[in-house]
């Protein structure tokens, strides 16, 4: 089995939508986009960065977690990180500030991979780039949007926190006419609202901690022989277009 074979698609202007679900450390971030013992080319970013050569990738990362290679203005991102201990480097991507519209347009001349980063306090103006990066959208140009901590936007009811404006919800609802793909990770699938459940259609699930969690998977239409991995760094594969099919669970071999 082939992460390729069960990756997000942008095909058409039409882009998948696909929600990493999962305990504490239990791979999600890796899986989507490396770590330091992950290498990016073995994860869902890279293999969409390699499939679209012209498409663009925006990283939302609340945690903050992952490195930049560059800054928006053209420099190295080294300095940013000076203090950082961990975190995987995202090879060619560019930093964006929360807020920074002109960060994000310069960002595209370095690469093809915008970080927009800061803490979930700075989710208001995390979201305004993730909106304004979906309204870049022109239907030809694949763009996929990762959220790495998706509630950081929502509260426990699922609604989205003040001043957001649910940018998930309007990057999925944009993801046919502009050619958007989204991916959004969470450790609380729980509090994952309905209106995003069912536009979500690809479903990659490690180990869970909390009951209430599956419970709310299988309302998305998963069926009971889709069980929930007990260790860490694996996960299986669903997928709302083929409801019935069964994938062997999978973990990324560095
Ligand atoms: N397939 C793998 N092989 C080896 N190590 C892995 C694998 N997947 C993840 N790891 C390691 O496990 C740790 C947790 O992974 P990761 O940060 O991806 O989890 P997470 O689910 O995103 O965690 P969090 O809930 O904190 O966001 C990291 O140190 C990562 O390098
Ligand atoms: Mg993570």
């Amino acid at each position: 089995m082939q992460l390729s074979q069960i990756s997000l698609r942008c095909t058409q202007g039409e882009g998948d939508r696909g929600i990493i679900c999962g305990g504490t450390r239990s791979g999600k971030s890796s899986l989507a986009a490396g770590s330091p013992t992950v290498p990016w080319r073995l994860s869902l970013l890279a293999d969409f960065h390699n499939r679209y050569p012209t498409g663009r990738i925006l990283i939302a990362d609340t945690k903050p977690r992952f490195r930049a290679e560059w800054t928006a203005d053209g420099r190295s991102a080294r300095r940013v990180y000076r203090k950082w201990r961990f975190g995987p480097v995202v090879p060619g991507s560019v930093l964006v500030q929360p807020g920074d519209k002109l960060g994000l347009d310069r960002a595209w001349r370095r690469g093809r991979i915008a970080i927009c980063q800061g803490v979930a306090e700075q989710a208001p103006p995390i979201a305004w780039i993730m909106r304004q990066f979906t309204d870049q959208g022109d239907g030809r140009r694949p763009l996929l949007l990762y959220v790495d901590e998706a509630m950081d936007f929502y509260g426990p009811t699922g609604l989205p926190k003040p001043s957001t404006g649910n940018p998930i919800l309007q990057a999925m609802r944009a993801g046919g006419e502009r050619a958007v793909s989204v991916l959004m990770a969470t450790q609380r699938a729980k509090f994952v609202s309905g209106q995003l459940w069912e536009l979500l259609e690809r479903l990659y699930l490690f180990r869970l901690e909390m009951e209430g969690d599956m419970k709310r998977i299988r309302e998305m239409g998963v069926p009971a022989w889709m069980e929930p991995p007990e260790e860490n760094h694996i996960f299986r594969f669903w997928s709302k277009l083929a409801r019935g099919e069964r994938y062997p669970p999978m973990r990324l071999e560095p």
